[in-house]
C-alpha cells in the first residue's frame, strides 16, 4: 500500500498548479499522507540551542505554544531563550498556515489554527502509560476537548540537526479499523456528557462521535490483539521533511526521532472536499445512527 503523497514543492508559499492540489486533497482525505521531501523549515545556528531537549520542563514531551495568545507550556527557558522560541513557534506555525492554505483553498475559510508543538525529546526509550504512548498505533481523539465531527489537520516538520529521522508506522484505512472495532464500543453512560462538561473536565458537550473516537484510540493502543495483528507499514521522515495527515483518520505511531515541530488545525466536515471520507461519516455508516 502507498501510504504517501509526494510533493517536490521547497517553499512554504509554493507555488502549486491545480492538479497538484487537486491531488493533493485526494490524497490527504484518503488517509494518505502528503509528504514535502524537499520542504524544510530553517532553523538559525543562533536557534540550535533550542534543540536541547532539556529545554522541556521535566516528564514533558511536548513545549506547547497557542499562536492566537502567545501562550507557551512546559518550557524550562530563561527570558531570552523563551522570546527566541516563541520567534521560532511563530515562524514555523506562519509558515504551516500558508503551505496549507495555499495547497488547500478549499479549506481557507473555515481552517481553524490550533496548538503548535515542538517535540525536542527522544522518543525511543522514554517511559510512557500505555494510553499516552504515542509508539502504538492509535487515531488521535482529545478527552479535553470535544470535536464533535471536525477534523484534526496536523503538519509536522524534522528539524533535527543530527540526521535524526522521524521513524512512523502507519495502519490500515480507517475504515477497515472502524469496522473492525466500532461496533463493539458501548454507548457513553445516560447523562456523563452533561456531568463532563459541568464539572469542566470536557471543553464543550462530548458527543457521541467523539466517545466513540476516544475509545476506538483506546482500543488501538491497549487491546493486544489488534496491537499484535494490526497492519503496519514503516515510513521515516528524514531532517528537512515535512509531512501532514488527518491526524484523527491516520492510524499512526511514532517510534523513534527527536526535534520535530508540529502545527495542528481543525476543519469542518463540510468543507472537505468529500465529507464522506470523515471519520464521523464513516462511523455513522457503520453503526447506522447519528453520532453528533
Ligand atoms: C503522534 O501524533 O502520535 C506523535 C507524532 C510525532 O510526534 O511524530
Ligand atoms: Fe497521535
Amino acid at each position: 500500500m502507498d501510504v504517501l503523497f509526494s510533493l517536490s514543492q521547497t517553499d512554504w508559499t509554493g507555488p502549486f498548479s491545480s492538479d497538484e492540489r487537486a491531488d493533493a486533497v485526494t490524497a490527504l482525505e484518503a488517509g494518505k499522507l502528503v509528504y514535502l521531501p524537499r520542504l524544510a523549515f530553517t532553523v538559525g545556528n543562533s536557534e540550535a540551542g533550542l534543540l536541547d531537549p532539556k529545554i522541556s520542563a521535566a516528564g514533558r514531551k511536548n513545549i506547547s505554544f497557542d499562536p492566537a495568545t502567545g501562550d507557551l507550556g512546559n518550557a524550562a527557558l530563561g527570558a531570552d531563550d523563551t522570546a527566541a522560541l516563541k520567534a521560532m513557534l511563530i515562524r514555523f506555525s506562519d509558515a504551516s498556515t500558508s503551505l496549507v492554505r495555499g495547497l488547500f483553498p478549499q479549506y481557507a475559510a473555515t481552517l481553524e489554527i490550533g496548538r503548535t508543538s515542538f517535540r525536542p525529546v527522544e522518543i525511543e526509550g522514554r517511559e510512557y502509560s500505555a494510553r499516552h504512548d504515542d509508539r502504538r498505533l492509535h487515531i488521535d481523539a482529545f478527552p479535553s476537548r470535544p470535536l464533535q465531527g471536525k477534523r484534526i489537520l496536523r503538519l509536522f516538520a524534522n528539524i533535527a540537526r543530527d540526521g535524526a529521522e522521524r521513524a512512523w508506522q502507519v495502519g490500515e484505512p480507517f475504515a477497515d479499523f472502524a469496522a473492525r472495532l466500532a461496533p463493539a464500543i458501548a454507548p457513553p453512560l445516560p447523562g456523563s456528557a452533561w456531568l463532563m462538561r459541568r464539572a469542566g473536565i470536557t471543553k464543550g458537550r462530548r458527543t457521541e462521535y467523539d466517545h466513540v473516537m476516544l475509545k476506538l484510540h483506546d482500543r488501538a493502543k491497549l487491546d493486544a490483539s489488534y496491537r499484535d495483528h494490526a497492519p503496519r507499514f514503516d515510513v521515516r521522515f528524514p531532517p528537512g521533511t515535512v509531512w501532514m495527515c488527518f491526524t484523527d483518520q491516520v492510524l499512526h505511531a511514532a517510534l523513534s526521532g527527536h526535534a520535530a515541530l508540529e502545527q495542528t488545525f481543525y476543519l469542518p466536515v463540510a468543507s472537505l472536499a468529500d465529507p464522506a471520507t470523515a471519520p464521523l461519516k464513516v462511523l455513522e455508516k457503520i453503526l447506522a445512527r447519528p453520532l453528533v
